[in-house]
């Protein structure tokens, strides 16, 4: 019997030598310690031996079974760890991978500008409002002094909705709205989107307006110079010119309207500026009284002057793009270079 236990030892510890996974310990735990197991086996035959060999063959079973349990739990701590180490390789994340870099949003270059011009009037003591683009022809035409038949009311230039409502054609409706609603002194800028039928290199359906307004008593053209002026040389630069030349709007009288020296060529004369040296940005005077009496303001106690300027021109100037276009074409590598 001491032969078969010490036999069952040798064997016992030679499968642990052998196994290579979890599962096949398992089996083998079984074959040795289970209730049919090999030393189970042994043991259960222990009531056949003699009382002076009982002890000490009792004695080696229980260091062999001893012997045996150890080497079984070595065995499983080591194919744990080695299971563990494997599964952490197989899950492992390379952290020294570079990560991804967020893309960061930024305002768009028309937008840019567009707080830009808004910063300048804000601190001359302008006051922003907004007004709806979807207008009548009320306050986009006729308040505005435009008669019906003026040509900026021809069918090419505006896009008309049913029910005498259309695409506002500029942003100087905001000026009877906000005139409407409150009494003089007004001082206000209006930026926002016009619309009008048109799409070549220099001209989108959809582009944006600063319209500004001034009401109050005594107010000359010479104060919209000086307003205007100090625009040109903080937005532009203050070696930058301007000079005004006569124009007509119906919603002004007198009117002009402004070119600032060529930002290219420093008003030397370029194919920037057509080589006239000077650069049209902007429609301005003094408002008709034909547009107070619109509002029920009394032209005999007040006066005003109003301006108006496209905000793509101005970006286009800063940014000097070939096609005003491309601003609106959402192409992120176009939009990322501002
Ligand atoms: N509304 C004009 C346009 O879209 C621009 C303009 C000119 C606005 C003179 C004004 C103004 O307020 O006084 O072309």
């Amino acid at each position: 019997m001491k032969e078969e236990l010490q036999a069952i030892q040798e064997e016992g510890l030679e499968a642990l030598r052998q196994v290579k996974d979890l599962k096949e310990l398992e089996s083998l735990r079984i074959d040795f310690f289970g209730r049919k197991g090999k030393l189970t086996d042994v043991m259960k035959g222990m009531g056949n031996l003699s009382q002076d060999q009982r002890p000490i063959i009792g004695k080696l079973a229980n260091e062999i079974r001893t012997a045996l349990t150890d080497a079984f739990d070595s065995t499983k701590n080591a194919l744990e760890s080695k299971q563990q180490e494997q599964q952490l390789m197989e899950e492992a994340i390379d952290v020294t991978l570079p990560g991804r870099k967020p893309a960061y949003g930024k305002a768009h270059p028309v937008m840019q500008t567009l707080d830009r011009i808004e910063d300048i009037f804000n601190q001359m003591g302008f006051q922003a409002v907004t007004g709806p683009e979807i207008e009548t022809e009320h306050y986009n035409f006729d308040a505005l002094n435009t008669p019906s038949d003026h040509p900026a009311r021809d069918l090419h230039d505006t896009f008309y909705l049913t029910d005498g409502h259309l695409l506002r054609t500029h942003t100087s409706p905001v000026q009877i709205r906000a005139m409407e609603k409150q009494k003089p002194p007004i001082r206000i800028i209006v930026p926002g989107k016009a619309y009008r039928v048109d799409y070549d290199v220099s001209h989108t359906p959809m582009f944006h307006q600063v319209e500004g307004l001034l009401v109050d008593r005594h107010v000359t053209f010479s104060e919209l110079k000086g307003v205007l002026v100090s625009f040109a040389k903080q937005m532009f630069g203050d070696q930058t010119k301007m000079r005004f030349r006569p124009h007509f709007f119906p919603f002004t009288e007198p009117s002009a309207e402004a070119d600032i020296s060529c930002t290219v060529c420093q008003g030397k004369g370029c194919r920037s500026c057509g080589h006239t040296g000077w650069i049209e940005i902007l429609g301005a005077g003094v408002v008709d009284p034909e547009v107070f009496r619109a509002v029920n303001y009394d032209p005999e106690e007040v006066t005003g002057f109003a301006f108006g300027m496209g905000v793509e021109r101005i970006a286009n100037l800063q940014f000097r793009i070939p096609d005003i276009r491309t601003f609106y074409e959402n192409d992120l590598r176009f939009l990322g270079q501002f």
